[in-house]
Formats: structure tokens, sequence, C-alpha cells
């Protein structure tokens, strides 16, 4: 049985104002409750660690440096994002790819350094719109999974979180038939590679989760759970994710 987990990616959104909404989130107690972990911008993970410190709430980063420490103006290392409460980080999400140029060994690099830190890597694939329109679509994506996960990935170190870059921030979803069939492909390409901790290994669905089409989404046999944009920024929209997934 695979842990369902609801993951909020706040992007460069956020005030200190907002990390109360953390603490109302319910649903993460029991093993048998979905997981919910908050990544919020880096300046604001310490504060959101303390708002949730007696919350079922867990907190995350949203990118890490490959390397343990160094001359890296700007970044962040894995460990840093440890130390300031985080328990997970995402690598390779599509907007880093676009906007730093990130390649698939960039991001395996980070999943690595993650590892070393002791987070779970929750590394981000997913086509173009062009892409999804050709005819190699599910060949690029599993290239992607090939390229970006490390040999070392384990189910507890590491979700897979695939996010079409079309359906991200515009309200439009793939079919459920493409749902399916991509995080089949996606398991059946973990089970190859992974084995027993393919099979256990978490596969989220990303891209313009909503309250209203969130339970539809769940009901997929291999989605085991979302990573959530827009509506994880207020707790009336990501509470309902959160329920329908326990529910699923
Ligand atoms: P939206 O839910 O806003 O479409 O964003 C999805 C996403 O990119 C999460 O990482």
């Amino acid at each position: 049985m695979r842990r369902t987990l609801a993951a909020g990616n706040w992007k460069m959104n956020g005030t200190p104002e907002m990390l109360a909404e953390l603490a109302t989130l319910t649903g993460g107690a029991s093993d048998t409750a979905p997981q919910i972990i908050i990544c919020p911008p880096a300046p604001l993970l310490t504060r959101a660690a303390e708002a949730t410190a007696n919350s079922p709430v867990d907190i995350g980063g949203q990118d890490c440096h490959a390397n343990a420490k160094g001359a890296h103006t700007g970044d962040v290392a894995a460990s840093m994002l440890k130390d300031a409460g985080a328990s997970a980080v995402i690598v390779g999400h599509s907007e880093r790819r676009a906007d730093h140029h990130e390649t698939n060994a960039q991001v395996r690099a980070k999943a690595e350094a993650a590892y070393a830190a002791g987070l779970t890597a929750i590394i981000c694939i997913g086509e173009s719109e062009e892409e999804r329109l050709g005819p190699d679509c599910l060949d690029i994506i599993a290239a992607q999974l090939d390229g970006s996960a490390p040999d070392s990935a384990t189910a507890e170190n590491t979700v897979i979180a695939y996010e079409p870059i079309w359906a991200i921030g515009t309200g439009r979803v793939p079919t459920m038939e493409q749902i399916v069939e991509t995080h089949d492909m996606i398991r059946e390409k973990l089970i190859n590679r992974f084995a027993d901790q393919g099979e256990n290994m978490r596969v989220l669905y990303g891209g313009s989760v909503k309250p209203t089409n969130a339970a539809e989404i769940f009901q997929a046999e291999n989605v085991d759970g979302a990573l959530v944009g827009g509506a994880s920024l207020k707790a009336a929209d990501f509470q309902p994710i959160i329920d329908a997934l326990a529910a699923s």
C-alpha cells in the first residue's frame, strides 16, 4: 500500500501571514491518512516549520543545489533545507528546467544531494504541449524519468511528480485516459528499474489540480496524490483536495 501524498508548491508566493493557515490543515495525522507537505519559498521555511510543529503538515523546499556547499551565490544546499525544518525538496520542476536551463543530469544530481542530506526528493517530469501532440510523448516522459531519477532512488527517498507543462497554471488538465496511460507507463518503468521499490514509490499528478477535479484524478490506480500549485495557497482550496485524497 502506498501512502497517498498531497504536496503544495507555493512557488514564489507566500507571506508570513499565510503560514497560520498551514496549521489548520487536517488529515495527515496517521499512516492511513494522506501525508501533507507544503513547500514554501526558502526564506519562509523556518517559520513554516515552526507554524506546523504541532500539526501533521510536513515542510519541503522547492529546489536545492547539487553541491553540499561552496561558492554558489543565491543557491541553497539540501542540508540547509533540512536544518530549516524541511523533510523533502522538489527537484526538476518544469519552471526551473525552463528558467534555469536545468537538465536531467542536473536534476538527478540534485536528487542525490537531497538523499545525502536525508531529504525526500520530489522529482518532476512532464511534457510540453507540442510533445503531447506528437507521436513520442510517452517516450519523452520515460526518458526524462530515466535521466532524472538516481539509481539509488527508493520508495522512501523519492516521489515522482508527473506535471504536463501545458496543464500548469492553465486550468487545463489531460483527459483521464491520458493521465491513466501516463501514470501506468511511469509505474511500469519504475518497477522495471527499481523492482519492489518502484512498485511502492509514490507518483503524483500535478497541473491545475483543484477541489473540482481532484476526486476524479485520484481514482486512477497509479495516481498516489497531487503536487498542487495555485490551489495550495489557501487552506479553503487545499483542504478539499486533501479530503478527496483521503476518500480515494
Ligand atoms: P498549478 O496547480 O497552479 O497548476 O501548479 C502545478 C505545479 O506546477 C505544482 O508544482
